[in-house]
């Protein structure tokens, strides 16, 4: 099965009723999504998602950033998976580097893996984010990196599960840096997660599985890199908030 090249914008913590009014005209007035070919996904800060859905063509789909580990309740400003999905998005972004690495944050492989099969039992798709620290790399670590935090997840979904998982591989030295990971380095680290996937959870997960890239893409950038044949599209931040996220959503053909 071919797997729909997915080009997901992670708008992080921008924007405002002015910024969001002007993106969301500019992308309206891109061709429409060929809906058999590419998927597309814009995340705002959840305050402003409801005004980018009425603003947004319905070929684009609306997600959000992050949810709250389970059930609603007495959580003093979080937003549930049961409240995302019932508000109608599809999508919720997990795992993101800011949420495991920012201190003031600080989200671990478990608190991740949770939030990601609560939101799956609530019927959400989850873009799951994983990837290694300069550090890591330089270390040799980035294939050890990437599976313990897929494997953490793992534990608690079933292989069925799976299918609601869109992967983003996102080296954490790429991102917001410019410095855009080549498309071996892109490419290898790919191919060892969709090895993962063989092996721990499946050959159809394997083969269906979409295993996006995140880091400092561009319009310039993104084209060779959606050559590459387990690159299934791409997690774009700064890049998302301007018009050429378009050609970025083009790269597919
Ligand atoms: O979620 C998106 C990634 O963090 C990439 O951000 O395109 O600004 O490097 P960036």
């Amino acid at each position: 099965m071919k797997r729909k090249f997915f080009v997901g914008g992670n708008w992080k913590c921008n924007g405002s009723m002015h910024s969001i009014k002007e993106l969301c005209e500019a992308l309206n007035a891109g061709e429409r999504l060929e809906s058999s070919a590419v998927e597309v996904m814009v995340a705002p800060p959840a305050l402003y998602a409801s005004y980018a859905r009425s603003l947004l063509r319905d070929d684009f789909a609306v997600g959000l950033q992050n949810c709250w580990i389970g059930k609603p309740g007495a959580f003093t400003g979080e937003i549930a998976a049961d409240m995302i999905r019932d508000a109608g998005f599809p999508y919720v972004i997990l795992g993101h580097s800011e949420r495991r690495h920012i201190p003031e944050l600080r989200e671990n492989d478990q608190t991740v893996a949770r939030k990601t099969r609560y939101a799956i039992e609530q019927g959400l798709a989850v873009v799951l984010c994983i990837g290694e620290l300069l550090e890591e790399r330089q270390a040799g670590k980035t294939r050890e990196v990437n599976e313990r935090q897929l494997n953490a997840v793992k534990e608690v979904l079933s292989d069925e599960d799976w299918r609601r998982v869109v992967i983003a591989y996102e080296p954490v030295w790429a991102i917001g840096t410019g410095q855009v990971a080549t498309v071996e380095q892109a490419e290898q680290a790919h191919a060892e997660i969709r090895s993962w996937l063989e092996k721990q959870v499946g050959s159809t997960a394997a083969a269906e599985t979409r295993i996006l890239y995140g880091g400092s893409v561009t319009a310039d950038n993104c084209d060779e890199l959606a050559k590459q044949p387990d690159v299934d599209g791409f997690l774009v931040g700064g890049a998302s908030l301007k018009p050429a996220f378009l050609d970025i959503v083009r790269s597919h053909k």
